[in-house]
């Protein structure tokens, strides 16, 4: 099977199968977005980031969100605020030719308007060039720039970011943006279990060499999302303090229930 579970990305299907892909009808009407999160997971700041209303969550922070797509003006104002950087703006009407896909950008350095860069779909993989229009890093974003390219209009359901640019400024860059933004060692790493950066650096100077390592000291990746939002980020910071590479930090080990279950359900009661 093709599925998030076992490839780490979503695939065409499920992305078209939940609540949140536009209709062709609306997709003639210009930009619009495009809402790629498939999984329960306890995260609502893409319903409170678009004041027209057109994302809703629910009662239950767990519910997956629904695009009501009609109030979608394609502004763009969700893209930065999803932490999981599942949200895109799709244009199939830029141009006679060309397609517009927005997209959260969290590399530096970043590309210049006009630049032509390598578009990328989910999994990384170059699938056309694209001709970047957009470069917003305004001070709402948060740190997360949004890019959008113009690309071949054949491929607006395919491209999702665009490779990473040249590395060489990019420390320097980042240290001046985290002194802009006054970014600390509070800033929280694991939502779900509140753990922040210095705890998890903490866990490390404490002898922590593995993501396990790292669950036992803090509790992080322990949360409802089981690890999904911070793993990537504390193996990160693991290879930035312990000089491993990532190949080298073991996965954590995913244990069942993969999504919440309410005891009705472990009781036996198949209806609730
Ligand atoms: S693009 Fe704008 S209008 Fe559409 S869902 Fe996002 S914030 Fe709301
Ligand atoms: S991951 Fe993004 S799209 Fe999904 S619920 Fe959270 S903010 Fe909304
Ligand atoms: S953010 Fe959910 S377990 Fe860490």
């Amino acid at each position: 099977m093709n599925t998030i579970l076992q490839n780490a990305y979503p695939s065409i299907e499920e992305i078209a199968g939940c609540n949140c892909f536009p209709s062709d009808e609306r997709f003639l009407r210009g930009s619009v977005a495009v809402i790629e999160c498939i999984q329960e997971i306890p995260c609502n700041p893409c319903e409170a980031a678009c004041k027209h209303g057109a994302i809703e969550i629910g009662n239950s922070i767990t519910n997956r969100p629904v695009l009501k797509e009609d109030l979608c003006t394609g502004c763009g104002a969700c893209v930065s605020k999803c932490p999981g950087l599942a949200i895109f703006i799709v244009n199939r009407e830029y141009n006679e030719k060309e397609a517009a896909v927005t997209f959260p950008h969290e590399y530096l350095p970043l590309p210049k308007k006009g630049q032509e860069v390598d578009a990328v779909n989910r999994t990384g993989n170059i699938v056309c060039k694209g001709i970047v229009i957009q470069v917003n890093n305004s001070a709402n974003n948060d740190c997360t720039t949004v890019i959008t390219l113009a690309i071949p209009k054949e491929y607006a359901n395919e491209v999702r970011g665009m490779k990473r640019l040249d590395r060489e400024d990019a420390k320097a860059l980042h240290e001046c943006i985290c002194n802009k933004t006054g970014n600390t060692d509070d800033t929280i790493v694991c939502r779900c279990e509140e753990v922040t950066s210095q705890q998890i650096k903490d866990a490390i100077l404490d002898g922590a060499v593995s993501l396990t390592g790292i669950k036992r000291r803090t509790r992080a990746g322990m949360g409802l999302c089981q690890g999904r939002t911070c793993q990537k980020i504390i193996s990160r910071m693991l290879c930035g303090m312990t000089g491993l590479t990532e190949d080298k930090i073991d996965p954590d080990t995913a244990r069942p229930p993969v999504k919440p279950v309410s005891i009705a359900v472990l009781g036996g009661d198949e209806n609730d």
